[in-house]
């Protein structure tokens, strides 16, 4: 077992300072690297003036009002309205009750291999049951679709409140969904009042080098959910909808959705000067050009294939025997890699985006030692 006391950048510490490369930021949340100085100076500014305030809306809690201001120059017109939570799972949660609450519809449609998170509502919209069945019954009225298979769109009809989807399909290998499937999605939620809520916990906060990855499409979710990267190292999650969606659950009843540490102030000031900090150093722009690094150099009989979009790889190997041994090798040699929950035959790569290029050519190096 591996314990690491101290993280700086995209390092990790030992008890003997023996450093390991984070290549899968503990997973997408470290975007901007761990102990990110702009994150600790505004935890600690935070801190000193004060920790929690009530958030059910009957006061202004000026680190949520910054955060959403920060966001909202950089999201579409129909994504300003922002509900701040305490994880991914929740902010699910909080996502399937507005969708249900604004369409006054009960069918939601998920996808097959998705995951939306652990608790009851979001574990309902997983399709493996290795994973759900022990925890029975869930949620009723989910239906599933094939990913990227233009057919199973017919599973959205009149009776659909909404679609859940991951942009880059996570669990299975960082899969991407194709334009055409994403299109067909969004005519047909158009076509049947549908809302088309995407699933951006781990693609978000420019792990695709787009700040959120709908931005490589042409299409706008009706509500975008977020967490992971989105507290800069601190726990918080957020739906967001255009006013007009949100609004439906403010009352009938009241209080539709509260939660007593949602949108934390300490986690909205150091999300915020992440956010800030992704613009002021010009994350984004590198972001295509470390994708690249990272497939020019990882080139291995043993590697078959390599899928994801920015720095949100898998690398696909024969088998899971071979994808231990190669985790193993790695973290002996410095550097963490990791699996997928439902392809077991791939590497997760994700790392901070703050990589440099030699610190790539590094950890690609070792990867290609680790394989031989
Ligand atoms: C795509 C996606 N959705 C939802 C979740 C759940 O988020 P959390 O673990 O913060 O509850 C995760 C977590 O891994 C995720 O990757």
């Amino acid at each position: 077992m591996y314990e690491f006391v101290r993280s700086e950048g995209i390092y990790l510490y030992d008890e003997e300072d023996k450093a390991y490369i984070d290549l899968i930021s503990g997973i997408a949340v470290n975007n901007i690297g761990h102990c990110n100085p702009d994150v600790i100076k505004a935890i600690k500014g935070q801190v000193d003036k004060y920790s929690h305030q009530m958030v059910y809306g009957e006061y202004v809690v000026h680190p949520q009002v910054e955060l959403a201001k920060t966001l909202t120059q950089y999201l579409p017109s129909n994504l300003q309205s922002f509900y701040f939570l305490n994880s991914g799972s929740e902010a699910i949660e909080g996502a399937m009750k507005l969708v249900k609450k604004y369409t006054g519809r009960s069918k939601i449609v998920a996808m097959r291999n998705a995951y939306h998170g652990s608790t009851s509502g979001s574990l309902s919209m997983m399709s493996d049951e290795y994973y759900s069945g022990a925890f029975k019954p869930l949620l009723p009225n989910i239906y599933f679709m094939d990913y990227n298979d233009l057919d199973s769109v017919d599973t959205i009809d009149k009776s659909t409140a909404a679609v859940f989807i991951e942009p880059i399909q996570a669990e299975i290998g960082y899969l991407p969904a194709t334009h055409e499937f994403l299109k067909a999605i969004r005519e047909k939620c158009n076509k049947t009042g549908t809302l088309l809520v995407f699933d951006e916990i781990q693609t978000g906060i420019g792990r695709t080098g787009k700040l959120f990855a709908f931005e490589h499409y042409d299409i706008i979710p009706d509500v975008l959910v977020s967490a992971k990267a989105l507290g800069g190292g601190m726990p918080i999650g957020a739906f967001i909808s255009s006013s007009e969606i949100m609004k439906s659950i403010e009352d009938n009843p009241i209080l539709g959705h509260i939660t007593t540490f949602g949108g934390h102030p300490v986690c909205c000031a150091a999300g915020n000067a992440a956010i800030k900090y992704i613009y002021k150093h010009e994350l984004l722009n590198s972001i295509s050009k470390k994708e690249d690094l990272f497939r020019a150099l990882l080139v291995h009989p043993k590697i078959k294939k390599i899928s994801g979009i920015g720095l949100m790889l898998s690398i696909e190997l024969d088998n899971f025997e071979e994808v231990e041994r190669t985790m193993k090798r790695c973290i002996d040699r410095g550097v963490i890699v990791d699996w997928f929950l439902y392809n077991t035959n791939c590497l997760r790569i994700s790392p901070p985006l703050i990589i440099t290029k030699t610190e790539i050519q590094t950890v690609c190096k070792t990867i290609l030692e680790s394989l031989d």
